[in-house]
């Protein structure tokens, strides 16, 4: 489970899908806890590093954002889209930010998805990886332009930055470990079954 923003999204759904979770899973800061009844054991991880966990099959499932899953290309399988967590990935930057600069500097935490993207645009930028923050970097001077996530668009509008190209939607999915799915099919079929009902249910 992803520490953070997402986590209680995740596990009020998971609640809702009938896996009694225990109280410390969101209060504590153990970052290993055993929810017995639901047969369950949660780790929390930093969001971007679900995917690993997950590939490397210490966890047999995970719940990662469209936007690290992306980011990571991890060898895991992308089962179900979670519905929760929406967000986008933009382009963003002070305003009279233009295109044509000579390689202008992006800065992002996303470097993976920031290449790709201006590489389909033909627009040669030069890719300056952070690690939070983003917003920061067009204010100082570091990088003319970022990508980063936009939720409720609130940071970009209190740091006078403007969304300048809308990349792709974001929502958190479902992952699973490929061997862990061959031998544990049932017991993963059936969380993914439960919580596709409460999804749906959720969207009458
Ligand atoms: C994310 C993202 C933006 C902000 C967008 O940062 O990187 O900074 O949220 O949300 P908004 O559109 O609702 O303002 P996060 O809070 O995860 O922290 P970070 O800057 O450390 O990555």
């Amino acid at each position: 489970m992803p520490k953070g923003r997402i986590f209680e999204e995740a596990a009020d759904l998971l609640r809702k899908a009938g896996y009694s979770l225990p109280d410390e899973l969101s209060a504590g800061r153990k970052l290993i806890v055993e929810a017995k009844e639901a047969g369950m054991k949660f780790f929390l991880a930093k969001p971007m590093d679900v995917p690993t966990y997950v590939e490397h099959g210490v966890a047999d499932i995970g719940v990662a954002g469209k936007d690290v899953l992306l980011e990571e290309q991890r060898d895991v399988y992308e089962v179900l889209d979670l519905k929760i967590s929406s967000c986008y990935l933009a382009v963003a930057g002070l305003p009279g930010t233009k295109r044509g600069e000579v390689a202008p500097k992006v800065a992002t935490k996303y470097p993976n998805v920031a290449t790709q993207y201006f590489k389909e645009q033909g627009e040669q930028v030069e890719v300056i990886r952070l690690n939070g923050s983003i917003e920061l970097a067009p204010l100082v001077g570091l990088a003319e332009r970022i990508v980063d996530i936009v939720s409720t668009g609130r940071t970009l509008k209190e740091n006078g930055l403007l969304e300048l190209e809308t990349m792709e939607a974001v929502t958190s999915r479902l992952i699973v470990n490929p061997v862990s799915y061959r031998m544990k099919d049932q017991q993963i079929d059936d969380i993914i079954h439960r919580l596709q009902q409460i999804i749906e249910e959720g969207q009458q």
